[in-house]
């Protein structure tokens, strides 16, 4: 019934998410209010390690993508759970140092990282830097050579394949802001260059598809033209790569419509992709890496809103108006992305109504949604947003100068804080 399998409705006709009713949790810590279940969490965690130790041997580490949902306690729990990083700024690299994260697990990304950025990376060991054109990598070099640093880097690779259209399609395109492209040489030139370099350690490539991809198909067609390229460049300069970072995009369920592939697929087919290339040219078996981000955390997550207001206008629409919207999820103003809601209070009554659900800030676009099936709504009643995980509390905003909600997590039918919910004074906090 629901999208998430940790959400059921208790004998009150409450909803409940990893068995703890969201009605208390809203009571306990007011709305709006983030709710993750550290279960499903952990749950997707081990999916992902299972799927590389069972179809490759276990030569491979999943990175979550923290730009999907990063605070302390998530990399603490991916540390817990064998996980490793992938952290894209200053920020969520502090935020991993701060939780004592084993930097040699990060994957450091961006696509225009400061040398304050750089600094902080090779200072604390970083795993490997994920290197994405030609002045990071002369930059990088000059500063690992003044801090005596030898880092490994990955090249971030455009591999041409657009995942984004209903018919996946091989384009060549190399119009994006990330990485080398393959076709004009440019990857092959940036290798050349690295190799050469005395400060720098080229263990790896890179490459990122999309995101909410549900075929399997982009992926495997992305790990081959990765090892043609592997191939290439043993071939044309006796240079082995020994890393292929496969990146993330893993499609979630985010309403009915959406039919997410199990995630151990992806790496039964992209392993069976790799092995065969690997034999056909004779390589040795690359480390893999995949740094799966939403599919991690967006479908443990749920966000509940108090009613305020509900407004009929004749023949044209419903709207809800809830205590949060556009700062704390900016998805649909942003993308257009749908999701699924319930009456948290009359989560076991019938959908009768469809309405609009409106935020709060000064705007008309913001909006969680429109044309959306719900229970009969009053003043009063606690909405739940579902499937909010990723790039819900991680892309909030203060406009209008709203305080950022609380982060709470659940886990064997207890709930713990995890993010303090801002108060008017952290509004006001930097103002001088
Ligand atoms: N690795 C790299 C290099 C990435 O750029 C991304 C996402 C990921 C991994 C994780 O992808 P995921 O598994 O989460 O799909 N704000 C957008 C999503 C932007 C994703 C950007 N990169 C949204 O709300 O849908």
């Amino acid at each position: 019934m629901f999208v998430s399998e940790n959400l059921a409705v208790n004998e009150k006709g409450n909803l409940t998410i990893g068995g703890v009713d969201t009605i208390e949790l809203a009571k306990t810590y007011k709305t709006p209010l983030y709710v993750m279940d550290e279960g499903l969490i952990r749950q997707h965690c081990r999916s992902f390690k299972e799927s590389i130790d069972k179809y490759y041997n276990g030569r491979g580490l999943v990175c979550y993508a923290s730009k999907a949902f990063c605070c302390k306690q998530m990399c603490r729990i991916m540390n817990e759970e064998g996980i490793g990083l992938d952290v894209v700024s200053q920020g969520e690299l502090y935020t991993a140092i701060n939780a004592g994260f084993p930097t040699a697990n990060i994957c450091f990304h961006g696509n225009n990282k400061t040398d304050d950025e750089l600094t902080l990376a090779l200072a604390h060991g970083v795993g490997r830097i994920i290197v994405d054109n030609i002045y990071e990598l002369h930059r990088l070099d000059e500063l690992a050579q003044k801090l005596h640093k030898k880092p490994n880097i990955m090249f971030r690779i455009k591999p041409g394949i657009d995942a984004h259209t209903h018919d996946f399609v091989k384009t060549g395109q190399i119009d994006s802001k990330f990485g080398f492209a393959l076709e004009t040489g440019e990857a092959m030139e940036a290798v050349k260059e690295a190799v050469a370099l005395e400060n720098v350690n080229l263990s790896g490539l890179h490459c990122h598809i999309g995101s909410q991809i549900f075929d399997i198909d982009p992926f495997v067609l992305a790990a081959e033209v990765m090892l043609d390229f592997i191939a290439k460049i043993k071939s044309e300069l006796g240079y082995e790569i020994k890393e292929l970072n496969l990146g993330g995009g893993f499609g979630i369920k985010y309403t009915n419509d959406d039919s997410p592939v199990p995630y151990d697929r992806y790496m039964e087919k992209v392993s069976e992709a790799v092995k065969a290339k690997c034999k056909a040219y004779d390589m040795e078996l690359p480390y893999i890496l995949i740094e799966p981000g939403r599919s991690i955390a967006a479908p443990a997550g749920i966000t509940l809103y108090t009613v305020g207001g509900v407004k009929n206008i004749p023949n044209i629409r419903t709207y809800v108006s809830i205590d949060g919207g556009m700062g704390d999820n900016p998805r649909y103003a942003l993308y257009k992305s749908k999701y699924d809601i319930v009456c948290a209070n009359k989560a076991g009554e019938p959908k009768t109504e469809t309405v609009t659900v409106a935020g709060k800030c000064c705007e008309s676009g913001d909006l969680i949604g429109e044309g959306m099936p719900v229970q009969k709504l009053e003043v009063g009643d606690t909405l739940a947003v579902l499937a909010t995980g990723a790039y819900n509390y991680s892309m909030a905003s203060n406009y209008n100068r709203i305080p950022r909600p609380a982060v709470v997590m659940v886990h064997h039918g207890k709930h713990k804080l995890v993010i303090k919910r801002e108060s008017l004074d952290d509004i006001i906090r930097n103002d001088l």
